[in-house]
Order: structure tokens, then C-alpha cells, then sequence
């Protein structure tokens, strides 16, 4: 697996931190008087990508919280450019009157999150906000809505912490690009 990474773009540590700062933030932002005394958030990671993102981040957030899960694929297989982005699957419950936090692994063409925001008002949500690890800098991405964005990176395939290329590599620690001789086969 290792052989196959051209660079770190990110190390491990650079990401612990940015998201201590980012959850003291979405701390700051959910807790009275920002918000009323009794506001609940719902923790809403999207899947696989944002797995391990939401599983850092949550244990730095000791708010009052319930998660619940969207999945939606638009890399899918070896395609390193969206395909268009589907829900596949929705397991968040009853979201009534519940402040919604939707994290992402990386903000791309931006339809992953133009997709879900409306999939979570319709289910009652009181606010939608958007937190993304990576945001590309591409002019569609900076459009799309992202409340909480943790490093913005030039257009590139990445890898790494939990983003995948045809399901591997989400397991490397740090952001990273793959040798070119790995993604060429793709469209
Ligand atoms: P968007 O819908 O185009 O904004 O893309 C968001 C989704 O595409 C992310 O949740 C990722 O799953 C996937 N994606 C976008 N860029 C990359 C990348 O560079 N590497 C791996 N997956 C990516
Ligand atoms: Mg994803």
C-alpha cells in the first residue's frame, strides 16, 4: 500500500489538530447563548468517506448528541471525477426540531452536499450545517455551502483518512496522493 503514495499532503498530525480547532468551534457554536439551552444536535457523517473524520471529531465534542448516517456514492469504483452523487441509504431516524451537523470527507463538485442538505430539511431538521475535511479549490466547491471547512487543497485526487480510491487507502493515516501509474486506468 505504501508503495503506491506519490506524497503526503496532509500529515496525520496536521489533521488531529485542525480537528481539535474545528470541534471547539462547532462547540462554541452549539452551546448557549449561540444556541438555546435545550438545542440538540444530530451528528450526520456521510459514508464510507467521512468515517473516520466523524469518528475524530465527535470524541472532541462532549455536546449532548445522537448520529445518523447518510450514504451516498459518487466516485464509484476506480472513476477519480463524480459521477453524480446518489443517497443510497438514510439512517438518521426523527429528525424534528433537531440541529443537523453533516460532515464530509472532501467538498469536490459540491453535489454530495447539494444533495443532502434537502434529504435532511425534509426530515424535519430545524438548521442544516456543513462541515467538510478538505475542500478543493475549484470554483463549484467554493460555491456549496461548507458552515465548518478544515483545509482547503489544490484540485487533486487524494487518498487517506478515509477516502478511498475503488474502496482502498482509506485506511493511510495522513492525506496523500497516489503514484499516477496507480489512477491512469480510470475514467
Ligand atoms: P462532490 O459531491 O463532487 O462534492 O464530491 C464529494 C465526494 O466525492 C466525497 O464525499 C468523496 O467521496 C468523493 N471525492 C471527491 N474528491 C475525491 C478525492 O480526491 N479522492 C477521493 N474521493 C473524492
Ligand atoms: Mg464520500
Amino acid at each position: 500500500m505504501n508503495l503506491d503514495i506519490e506524497r503526503v499532503l496532509i500529515s496525520q498530525h496536521q489533521i488531529a489538530r485542525r480537528v481539535k480547532e474545528l470541534a471547539d468551534q462547532i462547540v462554541k457554536d452549539h452551546s448557549p447563548p449561540a444556541m438555546g439551552i435545550d438545542a440538540e444536535i444530530t451528528i450526520v457523517p456521510i459514508l464510507t468517506g467521512a468515517l473516520v473524520f466523524c469518528s475524530d471529531l465527535i470524541r472532541q465534542i462532549p455536546l449532548h448528541m445522537q448520529i445518523g448516517m447518510l450514504t451516498v456514492s459518487s466516485y464509484p469504483g476506480t472513476s477519480i471525477r463524480t459521477q453524480g452523487s446518489q443517497v443510497i441509504s438514510k439512517q438518521f431516524g426523527d429528525l424534528t426540531g433537531r440541529h443537523v451537523l453533516v460532515l464530509d470527507d472532501i467538498l469536490d463538485s459540491g453535489g454530495t452536499i447539494r444533495a443532502v442538505v434537502p434529504v435532511l430539511k425534509e426530515a424535519g431538521a430545524a438548521s442544516v450545517k456543513t462541515c467538510v475535511l478538505l475542500r478543493k479549490d475549484l470554483p463549484t466547491a467554493r460555491q456549496t455551502q461548507a458552515d465548518y471547512v478544515g483545509f482547503d487543497i489544490p484540485d487533486e485526487f487524494v487518498v487517506g483518512y478515509g477516502l478511498d480510491f475503488n474502496n482502498y487507502y482509506r485506511n493511510v493515516p495522513d492525506i496523500v496522493t497516489l503514484k499516477s501509474h496507480v489512477i491512469t486506468k480510470s475514467p
